[in-house]
C-alpha cells in the first residue's frame, strides 16, 4: 500500500472518500473503438493473472486451511515479544511464553471441568503448554471436558466425514474413555460422536472419525470433547479436519479453492505481504518453523493481531499452488521488519540471504541430491516445484533507512549465482542492480483508479525492469468490494492488461475475508474490501471477484492496440482530502477498454468497461481483418447500482451473464448496459494479404459506399484517447458524406444490380440471421437483397454526421411460416417516425414480393437509430440504406 502511513484512520478515510459518486455527462455522438487485430503490441504473459495471499483476515486459521479447532495448541495468548536484531540469532529457536493464569482461549468447560493452562506438561519444545482438564467433577450423569466453537462456528455438513485427531496424556488411574462428538451449540443435537480410550501417563496421539447422516448443513456447532470417569488429563494439538481439497491431509477447503480455480490463476505471491516481515525479527515468517508434522511447528504471532500456528506452511502453500495449477511467487524476509527493526547489507544479513537460497531449494531442489530438496521429499512431497519469481522482502519504500538498495543487491547477486533461470523482483525502486521486475502496489477509491487508468500507457519502456502488481484493489465496499469497486477494478484492469509488454503479474489483494464479525474486539476482518468473503460454511465471490474471473478467462496471447475515438467523459468529485476542502470536480473518461487476441484460434477478446449511469452505445470497427463471424458471445457484468454488492447472504446477485450475440461484422455497434463490464469474443481470419477487408472496405466507402466516418487519427500509438466526443463533420464541410448500404442478414459484402456496395450485416442490436439463397424475389432488380434477413433484432444504428438524410427500409416476406396477412405484425421507428403494425405480406401485396419504406429524416445527436417491437411474429428487415440529402 503506498501511502505514507499505515494507519487505519487514514485507511477509513479512503474508504469514505471512496463512496462519491460521479455525475454522468453522456457524450453527443457515439464513441468508436477500432481494433487494430492485425498488430500485436506486445505478447502477453501466461502467468499474468495471480493470486497474493498472507494472514490477514483470517485467511488461513478461520479460512482456506481446513483446521475447524480454534486455538488447536493453546498458544492464542502467546507472550512473543519483539526481539531486536542485534539480539537476535535467526539459527535459534526461541521459544513463547505462556500467560498460564489466562483462561485458554475459544475453550470452555463442559460439566463440572476444571481448565487450565500448563506450561509443565508441554507437549514437546514447539508445542510448549497444553490444556490440563480436571474432570475429577465427571459422571455418567453429568459428564465434564472442554468445547470448541471454532472459527465463529463448526460447520457441520450431511453425510460427510471429520477426522478428529488430539493429544492427550492422564494422570494415573486414569484411562478414559473419552467421547468426541459434533453438536450444536445449544446442546440439542448431537450429529455424530465416538469414543477413544486407552490414555495413560505419555503422551500419545489418538484418531478417530465423526460421520454425520442426514440433515441441513449448519454452522452454529462446536466439538465437544468429555469424559463420564472421573481423572485428570492433558491436551494438545486438538484437531478437526472436514473433506479437504483433493482429499490433502492437512489440507484446505473445496469451497474456497473452488473459488479460486475459477480464476485461473497463474501463480501465488507468498507468503505476504506484511506477513512475510512480521512485526519483528522473531516474528517474520520463519519458513523452517513452517515445515515438517504439524505437531512440531512452534506458530507465531502474525503481524495483523493474532496467532498463527503455521499448520498452513511452506509446503502447504507450494501444494496449493500445485493443486490450482499455479506456480508460487516466493516473497523472502530480507533483513527489514514492520516495526523499522533491520540489519544492513553485509556479513549481518548473510544468515537470511542463506535462508532464502535453501528456501528456494526447499521448494526446487532435487530431491536426491540437494539437502533441502531431500527434506521437502521427508515431507512428504518428493517433486520439485516450478518457480520463476523471487520477491526481496515487501513494501521497502517503508524503510526510509535507505538500507534497502544494499540488502536487495546481496539478495540478489547470491540467487543470481545459484540460480540465473530466476527472476528478482524489488518492492521499491533501487539502483544497486537493475531488478528484473518492481513490485508496485495501489489501494485506491474507484475515481483514483479510473484517473490512473492510463498510467502504464505513457511509462517509458526503455528501462529492462518490468511491472509486477502485487498489490491493488479499488477499496469500495466493506467487507468485500461493490459494484464501484469492481468498475473501478475493471478501469485498472484495463490499464494493465493493455500494457502487458509492461506489466507482466498482476494479483488483487487482500485475497480473503471472514465475514464472521467485522467489528468488535477480536473482529474476523483486519481489512476491508477482500477479493472473497466466507464464514465457516459457505463462501462468495465479490462483484470484483467475477471482474477478475472476466479478465483471466477471456484472452488472447498478444494485446492488439485500440484506437478510440469520441470516448464520453463523466464527472469526477475526488476525495476530500484528509484537511478538508471542496475538491474541484474533474472530468475522466467513462469508457475504458483493452483488446487481446488469440493467435491460433483467430478469437479476438474486446473488453469494454461502462462506468456511467446510462447504457452507452458503442461502435467497434476490426481493422487487419479478412472477416468476422456474425456470431460471437458478451459475457456482462452488470448492476443497477454501483452500490450493488454480493454479500454470505446474497452471494450471486451480481455475477456475469454469458450470451450469444450475432450481427457482428467488421463494423457494428453495442450497447453497453450502465455500470457493466463486457467482454465480447469474435472469430476473426487475418488479412494475410497485406490489404485488409476492413482497409478495403474504407476505401471503397471513400469513394462510392462508406460505413462509419474514418477515424480521425491514424497515429500509430498503441492507443489514443479523446476525452471529449468526436464532433460529427458539419453538414456541407468540405467531405461529402457518402451513402451507406447495408445487407441484413449476409456475413458478405454484396453488389446491386447498379454496382453499389452493401455492407455485411452490422449496425445491428439483438437478433439472429437467416440466409435463402434460391428464392426469387418480385419487385426487384437486385433480388439478392433478399435472399437473407435479420429478424427478431432489437434496433439498428449507424453513426452520421448531422444532417439530413433518406433511410430505405427494405422488407420482403419469405418465411415459409407465414401464410397470410396479420401473421407477421411488428413496429419499427427511424428517427421518431413511428411505422405502427407493420405487416410486410400485406405492404408487399403478397410473399416473396419486394417492399421499400422510404423514411427522410434529420439527424441532430450524430447517429440514425431504428428500433423494432414485434406484436406478432417477429420483425424481419432485408437491408437498409442511408442516403445524405443536399
Ligand atoms: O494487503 C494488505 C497489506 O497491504 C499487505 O500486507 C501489505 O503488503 C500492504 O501494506
Amino acid at each position: 500500500m503506498n501511502i505514507p502511513t499505515r494507519s487505519l484512520s487514514l485507511l477509513a478515510w479512503i474508504v469514505l472518500a471512496a463512496t462519491a459518486r460521479p455525475d454522468l455527462q453522456a457524450a453527443d455522438a457515439m464513441p468508436t473503438l477500432e481494433i487494430q487485430a492485425d498488430r500485436a503490441t506486445a505478447k502477453f504473459s501466461p502467468m499474468f493473472y495471480g493470486l497474493m495471499t498472507e494472514e490477514i483476515n483470517f485467511s488461513y486459521e478461520g479460512g482456506i486451511y481446513g483446521e475447524l479447532i480454534r486455538n488447536r495448541s493453546f498458544k492464542a495468548d502467546a507472550i512473543n515479544a519483539g526481539i531486536k536484531p542485534n539480539a537476535y540469532n535467526p539459527a535459534k529457536y526461541y521459544p513463547v511464553q505462556i500467560a498460564v493464569s489466562n483462561p485458554p482461549k475459544f475453550w470452555r468447560a463442559v460439566g463440572g471441568a476444571v481448565l487450565m493452562l500448563d506450561t509443565n506438561t508441554p507437549l514437546n519444545e514447539a508445542l510448549n503448554v497444553s490444556l490440563k482438564l480436571d474432570a475429577s467433577a465427571a459422571s455418567k450423569q453429568s459428564p465434564a471436558g472442554v468445547a470448541n466453537g471454532g472459527y465463529w462456528g463448526i460447520p457441520v455438513k450431511p453425510r460427510t466425514t471429520y477426522r478428529v485427531s488430539f493429544y492427550a496424556k492422564a494422570a494415573p488411574g486414569f484411562t478414559g474413555p473419552l467421547t468426541v462428538s459434533l453438536e450444536s451449540a445449544d446442546g440439542k443435537t448431537s450429529f455424530a460422536s465416538a469414543k477413544v480410550s486407552g490414555l495413560g501417563g505419555e503422551w500419545k496421539k489418538f484418531q478417530t472419525k465423526l460421520t454425520t447422516q442426514r440433515g441441513q448443513p449448519t454452522k452454529d456447532n462446536v466439538f465437544k470433547l468429555t469424559t463420564a470417569m472421573p481423572g485428570t488429563l492433558w491436551l494438545q494439538q486438538v484437531s478437526v479436519f472436514p473433506p479437504t481439497y483433493h482429499n490433502r491431509p492437512n489440507g484446505t477447503r473445496p469451497d474456497i479453492m473452488g473459488l479460486l480455480a475459477g480464476l485461473r490463476p497463474a501463480f501465488l505471491r507468498l507468503p505476504g505481504g506484511n506477513y512475510v516481515e512480521g512485526n519483528f525479527f522473531n516474528q517474520r515468517f520463519n519458513w523452517k518453523e513452517t515445515i515438517g508434522p504439524v505437531e512440531q511447528r512452534p506458530g507465531h504471532a502474525s503481524c495483523w493481531g493474532y496467532w498463527s500456528t503455521d499448520g498452513l506452511g511452506l509446503l502447504e502453500y507450494a501444494e496449493w499452488c500445485e493443486d490450482l495449477k499455479m506456480e508460487p511467487v516466493l516473497a523472502v524476509f530480507a533483513g527489514y521488519a514492520l516495526r523499522g527493526d533491520r540489519v544492513e547489507a553485509g556479513p549481518g544479513l548473510e544468515p537470511y540471504v542463506q535462508e532464502a537460497l535453501e528456501e528456494i531449494e526447499y521448494l526446487t531442489g532435487d530431491a536426491a541430491t540437494t539437502k533441502w530438496g531431500a527434506r521437502r521429499a521427508k515431507d512428504g512431497h518428493r517433486a520439485s516445484f516450478p518457480l520463476h519469481y523471487v520477491e526481496i522482502g515487501n513494501e521497502d519504500f517503508f524503510d526510509r533507512s535507505g538500507s534497502y538498495d544494499g540488502r536487495f543487491a546481496q539478495f540478489y547477486d547470491a540467487i543470481k549465482a545459484k540460480y540465473p533461470q530466476l527472476q528478482v523482483i524489488a518492492t521499491t525502486p533501487v539502483k544497486s542492480r537493475v531488478a528484473d521486475l518492481i513490485d508496485e502496489h495501489y489501494y485506491r477509491n474507484q475515481q483514483e483508479m479510473e484517473a490512473q487508468s492510463h498510467m502504464y500507457d505513457t511509462r517509458g519502456r526503455t528501462n529492462h525492469t518490468k511491472v509486477f502488481v502485487g498489490e491493488w484493489a479499488t477499496r469500495v465496499g466493506s467487507p468485500t468490494p461493490n459494484m464501484a469497486g469492481a468498475l473501478g477494478d475493471a478501469a485498472w484492469m484495463c490499464c494493465m492488461e493493455r500494457d502487458a509488454d509492461l506489466v507482466v503479474l498482476e494479483c488483487f489483494a487482500p485475497l480473503f475475508v471472514n465475514v464472521s464479525q467485522l467489528t468488535g474486539s477480536g473482529r474476523s476482518m483486519q481489512w476491508e474490501s477482500d477479493l472473497i468473503g466466507y464464514n465457516a460454511l459457505t463462501s462468495y465471490g465479490s462483484p470484483s471477484y467475477y471482474v477478475e474471473k472476466l479478465f483471466a478467462e477471456n484472452h488472447g496471447d498478444v494485446i492488439v492496440p485500440v484506437k478510440a475515438e469520441g470516448i464520453p467523459t463523466v464527472e469526477q468529485v475526488p476525495p476530500a482530502g484528509r484537511r478538508g476542502g471542496t475538491p474541484q470536480p474533474r472530468r475522466v473518461p467513462g469508457l475504458y477498454y483493452t483488446a487481446t487476441r488469440d493467435t491460433a484460434k483467430g478469437t479476438v477478446y474486446l473488453k469494454v468497461v461502462n462506468v456511467a449511469d446510462a447504457p452507452q452505445p458503442v461502435r467497434v470497427n476490426m481493422t487487419g481483418v479478412a472477416s468476422v463471424g456474425r456470431d460471437g458471445e458478451a459475457v456482462v457484468l452488470a448492476a443497477d447500482s454501483p452500490l450493488e454488492t454480493n454479500s454470505i447472504e446474497d452471494p450471486l446477485k451480481l455475477a456475469p451473464v454469458t450470451t450469444k450475440v450475432s450481427g457482428l461484422g467488421i463494423s457494428f455497434t453495442r450497447t453497453l448496459p450502465k455500470f457493466s463490464v463486457n467482454v465480447f469474443k469474435f472469430k476473426t481470419r487475418l488479412d494475410r494479404s497485406g490489404a485488409s477487408a476492413a482497409a478495403a472496405a474504407t476505401a471503397s466507402q471513400a469513394e462510392n459506399n462508406p460505413g462509419p466516418p474514418p477515424p480521425t487519427t491514424t497515429a500509430p500509438a498503441p492507443t489514443t484517447i479523446a476525452s471529449t466526443p468526436t464532433p460529427a463533420p458539419a453538414p456541407g464541410a468540405a467531405r461529402p458524406v457518402p451513402p451507406v448500404r447495408i445487407k441484413a442478414g449476409k456475413s458478405e459484402p454484396i453488389k446491386d444490380a447498379e454496382g453499389n456496395v452493401w455492407l455485411a450485416d452490422q449496425g445491428f442490436e439483438g437478433g439472429q440471421t437467416l440466409e435463402r439463397p434460391d428464392i426469387q424475389i418480385a419487385n426487384t432488380k437486385t433480388p439478392d437483397i433478399y435472399r437473407a434477413e435479420r429478424y427478431s433484432m432489437d434496433s439498428f444504428s449507424w453513426p452520421v454526421p448531422n444532417g439530413k438524410y433518406v433511410v430505405i427500409l427494405h422488407f420482403a416476406e419469405t418465411y415459409e411460416g407465414i401464410n397470410g396477412p396479420g401473421e407477421r405484425v411488428f413496429s419499427f421507428n427511424v428517427q421518431g417516425h413511428e411505422y405502427k403494425d407493420f405487416d410486410v405480406w400485406v405492404k408487399a401485396g403478397g410473399p416473396l414480393k419486394a417492399y421499400v419504406e422510404t423514411v427522410p429524416v434529420a439527424v441532430t445527436n450524430g447517429v440514425i437509430k431504428v428500433t423494432f417491437t414485434p406484436n406478432v411474429e417477429n420483425p424481419q428487415i432485408n437491408g437498409i440504406e442511408i442516403l445524405p440529402q443536399p
